[in-house]
C-alpha cells in the first residue's frame, strides 16, 4: 500500500488539465495553484501532473447578523447569515410582525444597520402607534434616515418586480438598509390563482431580494402551526426558517419558538418558550415549554 503511494507521488507524469477526472474547473470559479494551497496549511494533496486545487479556506468565517431577540441569537451561533433570507412564518397573531420589527429597530439602535419594512397588510399609521407600545418610534428613526416603511399593495410589488425592483432598490440605497422585511410572502402570492403561478412569482421575489445584499425576513402566514404542503416551494428556497407559535395548552395559550432550519449553522433542536414583554419579544433558552 505504502509503495503504491509512494509511485504516485513520485509518477509525475503529465496529464493535459481537461483530461483529469473529476477535477473540471467550471468558468468563473476561484482555482488557485498547487503552492498556494499547501501555503495555507492544508495536507498536502498527492499530485498527478499539473492539476489544480480549488482554493476552500479551512475555517470559512461566516458573518452573522444578531437578530436583537434577547436568548436567540444564542442558541443560532451568533445570529443570522449576513445577507440570508429568512422565513418567520405562524398562524395568525404568533407575533411575526413583532419579532421582524424587533429585527429592524435592534438593527438600527445596537448594530447600526437601517432598514426598510415592505408591508402589504397594515398600513403605516397602525403599525408606527403599535410599535410605540415597545418604545420602538419609528417616526423618529425614520426622520433620522435609518429606516423607511413601505406601504405597497401586491399587485405594485409585482409591477416593480417586472422592472427589476427598482423603487424598493433605490429606497435600500438611499438608507444604506442592512435589514429588509417583506410582511408578507403569503399576501403576495394569494395574487394569483394557480400553484404553478404562485410559485414562479415568489421565486421571482427571492432571486430579486438576493441581489439587495440585505439580511432578509419575509413573513409567512400559516393557517395552521408549523410547515404545510402548499408552502413548500418557499421552504425549499429560503436559507431559514423560523416558526412561531401561539400554543394552546388547557386553558392558557404559550408562545414558542423553533428554529426549523438554518443552513450554515448548528442550531438547537429545541423550541423555545418566548414572551412579548414591554420591550419586545425575549426568548428564553433554558426553560422548556411544558
Ligand atoms: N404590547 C403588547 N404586549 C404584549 N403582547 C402584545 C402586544 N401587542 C401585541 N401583542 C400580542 O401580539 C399579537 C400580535 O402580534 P403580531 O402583530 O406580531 O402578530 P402576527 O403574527 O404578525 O399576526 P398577523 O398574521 O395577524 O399579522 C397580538 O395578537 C397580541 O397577542
Ligand atoms: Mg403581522
Amino acid at each position: 500500500m505504502k509503495d503504491e503511494l509512494d509511485r504516485t507521488n513520485n509518477e509525475q507524469e503529465e496529464v493535459p488539465e481537461d483530461n483529469q477526472p473529476g477535477i473540471r474547473p467550471q468558468s468563473g470559479e476561484d482555482f488557485k495553484d498547487v503552492a498556494h494551497h499547501k501555503q495555507l496549511g492544508h495536507a498536502e494533496p498527492i499530485i498527478k501532473g499539473n492539476i489544480k486545487v480549488k482554493h476552500r479556506p479551512s475555517t470559512p468565517a461566516i458573518k452573522r447578523v444578531p437578530t436583537g431577540i434577547p436568548g436567540l441569537d444564542q442558541a443560532i451561533e451568533g445570529g443570522l447569515k449576513k445577507n440570508s433570507v429568512t422565513l418567520a412564518g405562524g398562524c395568525a397573531g404568533a407575533g411575526k410582525s413583532i419579532f421582524a420589527m424587533q429585527f429592524l429597530v435592534k438593527g438600527i439602535t445596537e448594530f447600526d444597520e437601517p432598514g426598510v419594512y415592505v408591508s402589504f397588510e397594515e398600513s403605516r399609521k397602525e403599525v408606527y402607534e403599535d410599535m410605540l407600545r415597545f418604545g420602538w418610534d419609528l417616526k423618529k428613526l425614520e426622520e433620522e434616515g435609518k429606516f423607511e416603511f413601505i406601504e405597497y399593495t401586491p399587485e405594485q410589488v409585482e409591477k416593480i418586480m417586472k422592472t427589476g425592483g427598482g423603487v424598493i432598490r433605490d429606497v435600500i440605497d438611499k438608507i444604506g438598509a442592512k435589514r429588509l422585511i417583506i410582511d408578507s410572502i403569503s399576501a403576495f402570492m394569494l395574487l394569483h390563482e394557480t400553484e404553478l403561478k404562485r410559485r414562479e412569482s415568489a421565486l421571482a421575489l427571492f432571486a430579486m431580494l438576493r441581489r439587495w445584499d440585505c439580511t432578509t425576513l419575509v413573513i409567512g402566514q400559516y393557517a395552521q402551526e408549523g410547515p404545510s404542503h402548499e408552502s413548500s416551494v418557499l421552504e425549499f428556497e429560503v436559507d431559514s426558517i423560523i416558526w412561531l407559535y401561539n400554543i394552546k395548552k388547557e386553558d392558557i395559550r404559550v408562545r414558542a419558538l423553533e428554529v426549523f432550519k438554518m443552513r450554515g449553522t448548528k442550531h438547537t433542536a429545541k423550541t423555545f418558550p418566548v414572551q412579548i414583554k414591554e420591550d419586545g419579544i425575549v426568548l428564553y433558552p433554558e426553560e422548556t415549554l411544558f
